[in-house]
């Protein structure tokens, strides 16, 4: 049995390598749903669909568990596939599988609480409001999950989500560094000037956005704390693994790439960011 990664493409390897990092002995299945990314651009129904076939797809290959190794399915997919899908999926199955998505544990991460911890609104006066910006994808901004869960949780804390439209596609398919950095600069500012001034910290909520989280770094203020939703995930899947210590994870540390998309090698600019040769088999 293994852990299966799921995301629309190369972004979810962000995610994958914590993982790895944190769970070395377990096998390992990435699927990349590159025919049809980016998913930051389709609407919801489509979104949930490509996302169940992805599951279905890890599962068929002996994954237990599916991590959604991306923002834009855990946000429009993920409540519904656990609630529709998979109860009825799980009994076919005949074995105990499970989809979990990588937004809880960021917003655990970016409030300092539990999930479980709502805030008891008193009319307090709040003093400060720090302002968390969140780059992410068109579909991810409009479900407004961050800025919604956040303000659930924390009185003194606003989101203000940034879509990024057209940037998970141009990461994913390997466009210049140079480009990046213009279209990250220009986003950076667009929220700047929305808030009225540099958020007090950020996540990259598009899983792509990490590979070039550098340029990120670049065009913000330096300094400005990012909440790093790799090792959130990592974090989050070490305790999920701790309250279900009979998980088969496997143990042989198989690590197997696949895509929808082109078989074989990857961009340059992933593979600069992976650090060695990266090939992917179809799907
Ligand atoms: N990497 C994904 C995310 O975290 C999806 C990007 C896309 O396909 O648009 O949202």
């Amino acid at each position: 049995m293994s852990i299966g990664v799921f995301d629309s493409g190369v972004g979810g390897l962000t995610v994958h390598r914590h993982l790895v990092n944190r769970f070395p002995k377990a096998d390992f299945i990435y699927l990349a749903d590159q025919a049809h990314a980016p998913y930051g651009v389709r609407g919801g129904e489509e979104i949930v669909e490509l996302t169940k076939a992805g599951c279905i797809r890890l599962f068929d290959e002996g994954a237990n568990l599916v991590v959604l190794a991306c923002n834009t399915a855990s946000a429009i997919a993920l409540r519904r596939l656990q609630q529709t899908w998979l109860p009825g999926y799980r009994r076919e199955l005949g074995r105990p599988v499970n989809v979990l998505g990588i937004i809880v544990p960021t917003i655990e991460a970016a409030t300092g609480q539990p999930w479980e911890q709502e805030v008891e609104r008193r009319g307090d006066k709040i003093e400060k409001v720090d302002v968390i910006g969140v780059f992410c994808t068109a579909a991810t901004a409009a479900s407004r999950v961050y800025e919604i869960e956040i303000d659930k949780r924390r009185q003194d804390l606003a989101a203000f989500s940034e879509a990024c439209t057209g940037l998970a596609g141009l990461i994913e398919d390997g466009a210049p560094r140079e480009q990046l950095a213009e279209v990250i600069a220009a986003h950076c500012q667009v929220l700047k000037t929305r808030i009225g001034r540099w958020p007090d910290r950020v996540v990259l909520g598009c899983t792509h956005y990490e590979i070039v989280g550098d340029l990120f770094r670049a065009a913000l203020p330096e300094g400005t704390p990012l909440i790093h939703q790799p090792s959130a995930v990592a974090d989050a899947l070490e305790r999920y693994f701790e309250r279900h210590p009979d998980y088969d994870m496997g143990t042989s540390g198989r690590r197997r790439f696949l895509t929808t998309g082109k078989p074989g090698a990857q961009s340059d600019l992933v593979e600069a960011f992976w650090g060695e040769p990266l090939r992917f088999e179809a799907a």
